[in-house]
């Protein structure tokens, strides 16, 4: 029972008394699920103050900065695990003993491969097409192959599919590279880690042999660890909405990819480094400012501001010192580096960025690293996807776990009365 309640009174009706529903962290909730059956809606587009789920996943503090998956904080994450026992943690609400996380390590891997005839579907794609849109289509596709993991109503389907989307997922990614360039596929190869395996299927040819670099493989793990999850984002909404149907889990996450190709979420990433590259030089940054600014102009500063963090976004910070060390390692100077961090620098000082709390998030310097590991701009949030797929995919779990309703919001309606319907087409 919850002990606050508030009041709601409609002009001279009787109150309505709602509870207010606590959390472990972060803000009370105000429970409206009775005001449907007193006739009324409430009023949230784009959801800024609506709490669509309990979720035990991740926890973001805004105002301090905070992200939590499970209770750890993404830095330490970042510093001392790595990703497959991120997915462990986000999957299984804890971490693993030695055993369970060489398991969980060992099935992930043995599943990498992915059934020889998608290879075909793929190819039926020009190979000038954005990989997102063949990710997306040949993720959907990926449940014309596995009919043995649809039922998501059998626990055992659910996890299979879970493992199958975690492991195929860097392959099918890397197939998406190669394709655009026209190289062929490079197979997964079960003696290397999650990140190598992916910069071996993006970077091997059968001319020679590619040598992972283990900075460059940290880097990439590291990345993949930031981007693992994020509570309730438009992406993970979208799975959520589409498995309250009762929707395979390929076709879930296929939605999920779809809606973090969005400019304004996932595909920020690659918006990002086509701005950088258009600034080009320190002296044009003022020019881009002011157009950020400006109301009349649709430019915004790509990878700046956040619906939740009204503060650093703590993975920018991790990403950024990420950005130097494989430039350092890499022995690159990239100007472009130059160019964010003196943007950076000149909109944290200036009063519209500081009134509207608007700092670098995630997207801001990934691009520097991914390009600097010679990953081209429209890999970027193929990247993101890979990486996001366990987040979307604990999140579809903890809704079948805990149970759910189809997701059917309702609307202010504007539009006209009824009126009789006559056609004004000639006869
Ligand atoms: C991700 O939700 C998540 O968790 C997403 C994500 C995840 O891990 O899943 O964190 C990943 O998507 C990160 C965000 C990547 N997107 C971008 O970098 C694109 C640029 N950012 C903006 O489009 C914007 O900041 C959003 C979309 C991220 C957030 O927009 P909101 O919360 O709807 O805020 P808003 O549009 O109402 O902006 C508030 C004010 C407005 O000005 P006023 O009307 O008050 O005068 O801030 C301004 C906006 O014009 N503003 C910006 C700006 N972002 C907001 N002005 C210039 N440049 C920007 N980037």
């Amino acid at each position: 029972m919850a002990d606050k309640k508030v009041t709601l009174t409609l002009n001279g009706e009787a109150p309505v008394e709602l509870d207010v529903l606590q959390g472990t962290l972060g803000q009370d909730v105000v429970d409206v699920r009775s005001l449907g059956s007193k006739g009324l809606f409430t009023f949230d587009p784009g959801f800024t103050s609506t709490a669509s789920c309990e979720s035990k996943i991740t926890y973001i503090d805004g105002d301090e900065g905070i992200l939590l998956h499970r209770g750890y904080p993404i830095d330490q994450l970042a510093t001392h695990s790595n990703y497959l026992e991120v997915c462990y943690i986000l999957l299984n609400g804890e971490t693993p003993t030695s055993e369970q996380f060489e398991e969980f390590r060992t099935t992930v891997t043995r599943h990498t491969m992915i059934h020889e005839q998608i290879t075909r579907l793929l190819q039926g794609f020009r190979r000038d097409s954005h990989p997102m849109a063949v990710m997306c289509g040949v993720t959907g596709a990926l449940a014309a192959f596995y009919h043995d993991s649809l039922d998501v109503n059998i626990e055992r389907h659910r996890e299979i599919a879970a493992f199958r989307l975690l492991s195929k997922m860097p392959t099918v990614a890397a197939m998406c590279y190669k394709y655009s360039i026209g190289q062929p596929f490079v197979y997964p190869r079960n003696d290397l880690s999650y990140a190598g395996n992916f910069l071996h299927m993006m970077f091997a040819t059968p001319c020679e042999e590619y040598k992972i670099n283990p900075v460059l493989e940290r880097a990439m793990d590291r990345i993949l660890i930031l981007h693992a999850d994020h509570e309730q984002n438009a992406s993970t909404s979208t799975v959520r909405t589409a498995g309250s149907s009762g929707a395979n889990p390929f076709a879930c996450i296929a939605a999920g990819i779809a809606s973090l190709w969005g400019p304004a979420h996932g595909g920020a990433n690659e918006a990002c480094l086509r701005m950088l590259e258009e600034i080009n030089h320190k002296e044009h940054i003022p020019e881009f400012v002011k157009r950020a600014k400006d109301k009349n102009d649709s430019f915004r500063l790509m990878g700046f501001g956040h619906r939740v963090y009204k503060n650093y976004d703590p993975r920018a910070t991790v990403m950024r010192d990420t950005c130097h060390e494989v430039l350092n390692e890499l022995g690159m100077k990239d100007d472009l580096l130059e160019v964010a961090m003196e943007l950076e620098h000149i909109a944290l000082n200036d009063p519209y960025f500081i009134e509207r709390k608007l700092y670098p998030n995630v997207d801001f310097y990934s691009g520097i690293i991914l390009k600097a590991m010679g990953i081209p701009s429209s890999m970027f949030t193929v990247i993101f996807a890979m990486a996001r797929t366990v987040g979307w995919i604990a999140h579809w779990k903890e809704m079948h776990d805990e149970g759910m309703k189809i997701a059917r919001p309702r609307q202010l309606y504007t539009g006209y009365e009824q009126r009789e319907f006559t056609s004004k087409l000639s006869k």
